[in-house]
């Protein structure tokens, strides 16, 4: 299996298929890889001549010193599960060097006002990160096709507003969210929940599946509301935000219309920040 830390390296070995009909299939991460990113690694092998998944912790794109510090870096663990999957995969791993030049600052990014709402309220310039970096990935690996997991919802909507604005021509798969056998969201950060606390965060998706059954036939402030009240006899949970937004524009809903609606979540348990989302209709 081939691993580059280089981005010459790669690009010299990517220029065969940039010069022909074959298709380069990308799948961005942060490494600390789970059966979520198997996932999105096995529709880019369904689709593509070639796969390239990067692992790279990306500086700009944390706005907590700490969660940077403590996020996972399991590169040889990583590498295993890829070669087990398919040795025929590219893995980019690059350093912050290699990335940022001794340049560690994000671009500012308007993104038409899909970084306002949510995780962009909550974590100032976490968007700005995520756009630098994933613009800078795109330029090095031209991929025809890149894959970006449903669980974080609002970037994936952001991604692709990057590409329209930069008229990169890469298309953007959104993939649905992989879960645990509890309901749980797969999450890097699952594995820094205690057994117990991992057991009964499956309370979360149990409560974004009553949300959409109550959205059916309830307000959304009646919906809101019953959400709020759900974590309030579990004080385990520490509720950042609840959101219901356009699935187009993220714009918070405050009337039904004829549009496409998702539920949002961020939630603390103990010092582990979780985020999920549901499709309502
Ligand atoms: O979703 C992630 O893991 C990261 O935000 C990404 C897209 C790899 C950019 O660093």
């Amino acid at each position: 299996m081939l691993i580059f830390s280089k981005k010459d390296q790669l690009q010299a070995h990517l220029a065969p298929y940039w010069h022909s009909a074959k298709t380069v299939g990308f799948v961005p991460t942060m490494g600390a890889l789970h059966s979520g990113h198997l996932s999105l690694m096995q529709q880019s092998l369904a689709a593509n001549s070639i796969t390239v998944v990067s692992i790279f912790v990306n500086p700009t794109q944390f706005n907590n010193p700490e969660d940077l510090e403590k996020y996972p870096r399991t590169l040889e663990a990583d590498a295993a599960k890829i070669e087990a999957l398919n040795p025929g995969i590219i893995i980019f791993a690059p350093t912050v060097e290699e990335m940022y030049h001794g340049n560690t600052v994000s671009s500012h990014y308007n993104f038409d006002g899909l970084e306002n709402q949510m995780e962009g309220a909550h974590r100032p310039g976490h968007f700005d990160g995520v756009g630098t970096i994933v613009k800078k990935l795109f330029e090095m690996v031209q991929p025809t096709n890149a894959y970006f997991g449903e669980k974080d919802f609002q970037q994936l909507q952001i991604v692709k507003k990057l590409v329209e604005k930069e008229h990169m021509g890469i298309n953007i798969v959104g993939c649905p969210i992989s879960r645990e056998d509890s309901g749980l969201a797969m999450s890097s950060r699952n594995e820094r929940l205690s057994t117990d606390e991992r057991s009964g965060a499956a309370l979360i998706y149990e409560i974004l599946q009553e949300a959409r059954q109550r959205f059916q036939h309830e307000t959304i402030d009646g919906v809101k509301s019953y959400v709020q009240h759900a974590f309030e006899s579990h004080p385990e949970f520490k509720p950042e935000y609840f959101e219901i937004a356009d699935e187009d524009t993220l714009l918070p809903a405050t009337l039904k219309e004829n549009r496409k609606y998702r539920a949002f979540i961020a939630v603390f348990l103990g010092n582990v920040r979780l985020i999920d989302n549901i499709s309502l209709n």
